[in-house]
């Protein structure tokens, strides 16, 4: 290892080692504690940022987990200190994960800024934990490493591979239908989740760790790696290990985290499947290092990147244990080489790229080949219009192509409610034509742009077999779903955005392969409306939703807080002590 710095260089000597009254205290505390001069003494202290709760199932193995981290830590010469963070359990925090990821971002900023440590492993995994760690540790600015958590088990239930989210939907359209008994209902329950771990279908989670590892962020293969594999106590060590190195060869993110390196974050997550979650939260992420990620770099790069990881839902039978025993996300980045630059480096120090020629893929038709992928094409297009100017996602994979050229009259929702009122309709008057349009659903309107996007189709076409029809919203939707639908509209109704003028009965066009998006209303009649437009009151008059509404970016910025762009203000620096 190469010292970059010398003990007296660490912040965390700011703390333990002037012969002061304030060091005193420092010191006299952890004595307290019951460490002593040799625990700290000469060292570097790690950070090990937990997301642990009793409320957290995805994370329920990080108490253990910590544990080998801060074993890695030791062996290696350095000092643990566990801090635990938010832990947004996507399953129980209401009313949506997503209005609370800056605020893990905030708190992870401060945590690390506010205590004496030189470094961080973060430790997360369920869908917004991992944006939410690595946008606050890339502002602060500390070398780290990213812990994913690893996916949970296969689920079973009387035989068959059960998936997360997924199959819940399917399984309860049967139990709706009285095909499935109270009893076989009961034991899906029972087998669905049956390890810890997050998700383990290509969701939100599985997509952000693989971004995060594509990114440089954690040590080669970690992300694939089941929660419940001894390999994955082995990797936690590891990464203890290795941050105490990356702290005296003072490797930060802003050298890991270049232009490069997102764009090959990017390839992978297109070449998984892509959740549509995932796009908001590169956009974050990457923007905080300073590199200004557009949704047409999405788009452009989707184009050209076949899907080749046969993982549900974009992929028919497998699951991320399957995956991980076909070689990993390594082995999908060496089926996608060409695609990846060699520049990027990983928190080891060595390129992204390095040893891949010598990556086994094990069985290819988990981990396909570019030459037989999943999709041709990659899993996102970005549309842009006069209903988004600012742009808009869809995944043509996943809707039924008739629709990808299509034009109808709109049938506009300005809540939930008012929409669910409309699908529950049997005799509401429509036809697959028809497009849906479910507003006030996005960042500021939502709040927190809730996962309401793939909006249930009504019963007035269910009852004559219609499956999918073209669905626009400025919501979110599950990384799970599928259908026709189109989300992330920006600018945001709720804010203006021209969604928001829209009128039932006006005709829509969506136009997949020329990616667009238009309502054909003149500029004139659009002007005329907009003059009427008037703001909604604010979802929140008090605390961190109030924080939330005037702070929050709409989707195509990546909803971060504005005051927490890498080019707001002046650099905070280091605290008085
Ligand atoms: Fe945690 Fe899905 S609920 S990843
Ligand atoms: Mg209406």
């Amino acid at each position: 290892m190469t010292k970059a710095k010398t003990y007296s260089d660490l912040r965390s000597a700011r703390w333990m080692a002037p012969d002061d009254l304030r060091s005193f205290g420092h010191r006299s505390r952890a004595m307290q504690m019951g460490y002593g001069p040799e625990d700290w003494e000469g060292k570097p202290i790690v950070a090990v940022l937990n997301t642990w709760s009793e409320a957290q199932p995805c994370h329920m193995h990080f108490k253990d987990r910590a544990e080998w981290v801060k074993r890695g830590i030791l062996q290696n010469g350095g000092m643990p200190m566990e801090l635990p963070a938010l832990s947004l359990s996507e399953t129980f925090v209401k009313p949506t994960t997503m209005l609370y990821r800056n605020l893990l971002a905030m708190e992870t900023e401060e945590l690390l800024r506010s205590h004496p440590v030189d470094g961080a492993v973060l430790m997360g995994g369920c869908d917004k934990t991992t944006p939410g760690l690595v946008m606050g540790a890339v502002s602060m600015g500390l070398p780290f490493i990213y812990l994913p958590a690893g996916p949970m088990l296969r689920g079973n239930y009387a035989g068959n591979a059960l998936g997360s989210g997924t199959d819940a939907f399917k399984y309860w359209d049967e139990r709706r239908a009285g095909t499935i008994s109270k009893e076989q209902w009961v034991g899906i329950e029972g087998g669905i989740a049956r390890s810890y771990g997050h998700c383990m279908t290509m969701g939100t989670a599985s997509t952000m760790t693989a971004i995060a590892e594509a990114m440089g962020l954690t040590l080669p293969g970690a992300s694939s790696i089941p929660a419940a594999d001894a390999n994955h106590q082995r990797m936690s060590a590891e990464c203890g290990r290795r941050i105490v190195e990356m702290v005296w060869e003072d490797l930060t993110p802003g050298k890991i985290i270049t232009r490069e390196a997102v764009d090959n974050a990017v390839a992978v997550a297109m070449a998984t499947g892509c959740s549509t979650n995932a796009i908001i939260h590169v956009i974050a992420m990457a923007r905080r290092a300073g590199i200004p990620l557009e949704l047409d770099d999405l788009d452009r790069i989707g184009r050209t990147t076949p899907v080749v990881a046969n993982i549900r839902p974009s992929g028919k039978n497998y699951l991320m244990e399957d995956f991980y025993y076909a070689g990993g996300l390594r082995a999908l980045m060496k089926q996608i080489r060409e695609k990846l630059s060699d520049k990027p480096i990983t928190v080891t120090g060595r390129p992204l790229t390095e040893g891949l020629d010598h990556v086994q893929v094990w069985n290819d038709d988990v981990i396909r080949p570019m030459s037989n992928p999943v999709y041709h094409e990659g899993s996102l297009a970005v549309l842009k219009g006069n209903l988004a100017p600012d742009g808009a996602v869809i995944k043509p994979a996943a809707c039924d192509p008739k629709f990808h050229k299509h034009f109808g009259p709109a049938i506009v929702a300005d809540s939930y409610a008012e929409m669910k009122k409309i699908i529950d309709d049997p005799d509401y008057p429509m036809t697959c034509d028809h497009v849906l349009v479910l507003r006030n659903a996005g960042p500021q309107g939502g709040p927190g742009m809730p996962e309401w996007g793939m909006i249930p189709m009504p019963k007035a076409l269910l009852k004559d077999g219609h499956r999918d029809m073209v669905r626009i919203s400025d919501a979110r939707m599950s990384g799970t779903s599928f259908g026709a639908c189109v989300l992330h509209v920006a600018p945001e109704a709720f804010v203006g955005g021209p969604l928001g003028l829209l009128r039932d009965g006006d005709i829509i066009e969506l136009d997949i392969p020329n990616r667009t998006l238009t309502m054909r209303v003149s500029e004139v009649e659009l002007e005329k409306r907009r003059a009427a437009w008037t703001a909604p009151a604010p979802r929140y008059e008090r605390g961190y939703g109030l924080m939330f509404t005037k702070h929050v970016e709409q989707a195509d910025k990546g909803c971060d807080f504005d005051f927490l762009r890498a080019e707001f203000g002046g650099p905070i620096g280091e605290p008085e002590i």
